[in-house]
């Protein structure tokens, strides 16, 4: 059966932070459903950092292409599945993009969700790329162990919510930075933070020194910029600086002019390793097991953004850049008795 499908469409790229008015609405038709392909009706897109890089035309792992919805992941239910594999009824997440209905070949699914991943958002979130991301980084690339400090740049946000508990679980003291009070505050009260400090204070370096007596061991960090230009410098012997994002770099084009640190990274015979998470994908399923079962015994606090209709999400994207997400943020297009949001 056809399906109107309004859509979110990327209409200029966007070189510095994402405005809303990079984007335009549009409605289109998808007649039926062709041979192989699956009709996926979206229930949840996520708005995520990484969509200000895929929108750009700078250096990237992934882009975003002008005329067509948004790339994006979403879970949503198979309306129609042509396709071995998928049934109709079937919950997928996968990249089904900024619009109400995804006509897609299998490979864009990423998985057919269990009936444990309820409710089906928590596959954007706590087991999509917020708690694989925290998960992995810290069990291959940081190892946090008893006695080390661990900083963490964007503390209180989808990801470093769950680091900040991991990592303290695994006996760190975790530090946080982030950008207002108020998370300041959630990071010690909820998510496992010994000490945070808000990074727009004057003295927010006078402050890290004081909350790190024995200096940094492990960076986990997610802001890059001028912030880690300081933190850097003050990382002890043998150090591990884990580059996960860049969410202080307005833009890449042109490649920002900053302090020179190779001469610290030899001195102190630090170790720094990228990270993209969607190159990892054989740990998952470890990672998953691990964030259930602290999710199923209570152990693991975890805030969600919900916002509703699909208008919401170019607005919800500025928005993140600005600091105003408290928690992973998405956008709902099905409320629970399956009506569509507006
Ligand atoms: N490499 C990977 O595979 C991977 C996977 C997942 C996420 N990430 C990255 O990890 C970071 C966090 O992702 P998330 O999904 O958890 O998002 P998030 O932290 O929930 O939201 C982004 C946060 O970035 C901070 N921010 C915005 N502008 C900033 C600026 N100019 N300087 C410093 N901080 C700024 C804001 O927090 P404050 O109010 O605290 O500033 C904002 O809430 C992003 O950079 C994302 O791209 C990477």
């Amino acid at each position: 059966m056809p399906w109107v499908n309004h859509q979110i469409v990327l209409a200029s790229h966007a070189d510095g932070l994402p405005r809303a008015d990079n984007f335009v609405e549009r409605t289109g038709e998808i007649q039926g459903c062709d041979a192989g392909h699956l009709v996926v009706r979206n229930h949840y897109l996520s708005v995520d950092p990484a969509q200000k890089g895929w929108m750009g035309t700078a250096q990237n792992y992934a882009s975003a292409r002008l005329g067509e919805p948004m790339r994006a992941l979403a879970v949503g239910e198979v309306v129609e599945s042509l396709a071995e594999g998928f049934r109709e009824g079937d919950f997928v997440s996968g990249w089904f993009g900024w619009q109400e209905y995804a006509h897609v070949g299998p490979e864009a699914v990423q998985r057919i969700l269990e009936p444990w991943c309820s409710p089906i958002r928590y596959a954007l979130s706590v087991y999509g790329l917020n708690g694989l991301t925290a998960y992995i980084v810290l069990s291959d690339i940081l190892l946090p162990a008893e006695g080390d400090t661990l900083l963490v740049s964007t503390a209180a946000g989808g990801v470093g919510s769950i680091v900040g508990q991991l990592a303290s679980e695994r006996g760190a003291r975790v530090v946080g930075l982030t950008g207002s009070d108020d998370k300041v505050a959630l990071c010690k009260s909820e998510y496992g933070y010994s000490a945070a400090i808000n990074y727009k204070d004057a003295d927010w370096l006078k402050q890290l020194a004081g909350a790190c007596p024995d200096g940094i061991d492990k960076y986990f960090d997610m802001a890059g910029g001028w912030i880690s230009d300081e933190v850097i410098a003050l990382m002890n012997h043998f150090g591990i600086h884990a580059q996960v994002g860049t969410a202080a770099v307005a833009s890449w084009d042109p490649v920002p002019q900053a302090p020179r640190r190779e001469r610290v990274l030899l001195i102190k015979e630090l170790t720094q390793k990228g990270f993209v998470i969607f190159n990892h994908q054989q740990r998952y399923a470890e990672a998953i097991a691990h964030l259930r079962d602290l999710l199923g015994e209570g152990k693991l606090n975890f805030r969600e953004d919900i916002r509703d209709g699909l208008s919401a999400a170019p607005a919800a994207l500025e928005e993140l850049y600005q600091g105003l997400n408290r928690g992973k943020l998405l956008i709902r297009l099905v409320d629970e008795t399956g009506k569509t949001t507006h």
